[in-house]
């Protein structure tokens, strides 16, 4: 292997991301959307992926023998294996075998290794699998995205306050799923500092509406609510929890880019109907904003494809 550069020039592409009005004549109301996606491995994870990995390098936890080791639903995994071979490091990602193919094959197309585990269990049996399998061996670092404070931290220092400044300070509210909880704990918190008046709320899949006290069940939006409240959340200051359908997410993520021009993923259909549902409620001049987290193209083989 050549060797390892001190900051790869991918890693500058990684946030800084454009925030795009979408405008709902049919509502008469706009929604103001974080474009995610365009992060260089297409989603919003890039950004703790770089976060985590450079604050392990400077606390001297990365050798180069290193195995990166994580528990994803796939575009955490996908953000620490481009980071990882950009940076070259060995990643091996634990992935639900309910993820899509898609993400598996861009796992291993920058060249991490891939575990799948049962899906029937959600999050948690993967997490335990990655605490057992560093605790039998010290190469393994484990992000841990789901308890570690630099992923809420980063979305506080870096995607809340970037959306701040570009709503130049008028934001009235802030709608976002929920997956580890950091990108709705930190710009909440982000937010809530610069604004005491704006409402924060969480979207969450209909079938698996933990958050309004209801059992996890199957949902088609990849990413969010695996099955569990996260301890990231746990944290965050609500304002209530937004349901949304599979088929309701679905039906916007089509829109989305058939109306808007905008290739994303089902769990960014489902933010901008949570969003809407708000900026209806609030009112045509509010100034709703939330997130489009990823690119349609990792969703081939899903509903969001007819399949
Ligand atoms: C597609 C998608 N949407 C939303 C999220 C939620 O992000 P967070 O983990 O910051 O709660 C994730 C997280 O993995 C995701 O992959």
């Amino acid at each position: 292997m050549s060797p390892r550069p001190s900051r790869p020039p991918v890693l500058d592409l990684i946030g800084r991301t454009a925030l795009v009005p979408l405008h709902f004549l049919d509502h008469g109301v706009t929604i103001y959307a974080k474009a995610e996606f365009l992060n260089p491995s297409g989603s919003i994870k890039d950004r703790l992926a770089l976060t985590i990995i450079e604050d392990a390098e400077q606390r001297n936890l990365l050798r180069p023998d290193s195995v990166i080791l994580e528990c994803t639903s796939g575009n955490t995994g996908i953000a620490l294996a481009m980071v990882g071979a950009a940076k070259r490091y060995r990643v091996h990602i634990l992935m639900s075998e309910g993820a899509s193919v898609e993400r598996r094959h861009l796992l291993r197309q920058l060249g991490a290794e891939v575990q799948l585990f049962a899906a029937a269990n959600g999050y948690a049996t993967g997490i335990d699998l990655s605490r057992k399998m560093a605790a039998e061996d010290a190469r393994y670092f484990l992000p841990n995205q789901f308890e570690n404070p630099l992923n809420a931290l980063d979305h506080e220092q870096h995607t809340g306050r970037e959306i701040l400044a570009q709503m130049e300070g008028r934001v009235d509210a802030f709608v976002a799923g929920y997956g580890t909880g950091g990108t709705l704990t930190g710009c909440g918190r982000a937010l809530r500092a610069a604004l005491p008046n704006v409402r924060v709320f969480a979207m969450e899949p209909a079938e698996a509406a933990m958050l309004s006290g209801e059992m996890p069940c199957c949902h088609s939006i990849e990413g969010v609510a695996g099955g569990y409240v996260p301890p990231l959340l746990r944290q965050a200051k609500l304002d209530g929890a937004i349901k949304v359908s599979s088929a309701d997410a679905i039906a916007m993520t089509r829109r989305l880019s058939r109306e808007f021009g905008l290739l994303v993923g089902t769990s960014s259909g489902a933010n901008v109907i949570a969003a809407l549902r708000t900026a209806v409620t609030m009112g045509p001049a509010s100034r709703v904003v939330t997130i489009l987290c990823d690119r349609a193209e990792r969703y081939y083989s899903t509903k969001l494809f007819g399949n």
